[in-house]
């Protein structure tokens, strides 16, 4: 993520909370589908949730250490907003630490079972998630616009970059590509250099659609 002339670019979270309010939105559907029993399967969807979960902890905690406390000491008007949002990262957390347990039982067994205490604990996130996002998206980030520099949104973003393992993060690009509006389309593409738009091309695409296949079953619609 980078940043316009001399505001943060907002938009480039709006592109990051679609990516995780979609793919963890259709897990639950695709975790009681697999057949009881086929821990291949039920291995590959709790790899794939794992990885989300990942994300999603890195973002929070990102916002934690970088976000908070600035809109805290300089937007203090809106404390009681700040203290809303770090109480949903807390119930977001416990949510989270649930689905990675249950998620790793769910592996082991690929138990029908397993995969419906999975599926509710899911369903309870996805909720909080929606409200969380939501909020954030409607009433932080205007105030992100006005209090917080480029530099530090960068930071920010940097921070959120470097979580994501080198080997995974042109399928990440491509999982943000494929979500994204065609306006924040057009915002990543021209925020990376030239070089990694080549790779994109070369093999990021197919790679993605090759970890896209693997989950949803069938290729990425573009
Ligand atoms: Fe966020």
């Amino acid at each position: 993520m980078t940043t316009t002339a001399n505001r943060p670019q907002t938009e480039e979270m709006v592109i990051v909370h679609t990516l995780f309010r979609t793919h963890l939105a259709a897990l639950p559907d695709l975790v009681t589908a697999v057949p009881d029993g086929d821990r291949s399967r039920a291995a590959d969807l709790a790899g794939w949730l794992s990885e989300l979960l990942t994300g999603l902890h890195h973002h929070h905690v990102g916002e934690d250490e970088l976000m908070w406390p600035v809109l805290a000491s300089r937007a203090p008007q809106d404390r009681a907003l700040v203290l809303r949002m770090e109480e949903q990262h807390s119930r977001i957390a416990d949510l989270v630490a649930g689905c990675h347990r249950e998620g790793a039982a769910f592996a082991a067994s690929g138990r029908r079972t397993d995969g419906g205490t999975l599926a509710a604990t899911l369903s309870d996130l996805n909720d909080s998630l929606a409200e969380h996002l939501s909020d954030e998206e409607r009433h932080v980030l205007p105030i992100v616009r006005e209090v917080m520099s480029v530099d530090e949104w960068r930071a920010l973003a940097d921070r959120g970059n470097a979580s994501i393992p080198k080997e995974r993060r042109l399928v990440f690009l491509g999982f943000m590509l494929h979500t994204a509006t065609p306006e924040q389309r057009d915002l990543l593409m021209t925020q990376l250099p030239l070089p990694a738009r080549v790779v994109w091309r070369l093999v990021g695409r197919r790679d993605f659609a090759r970890a896209y296949r693997q989950i949803y079953g069938a290729g990425p619609q573009w």
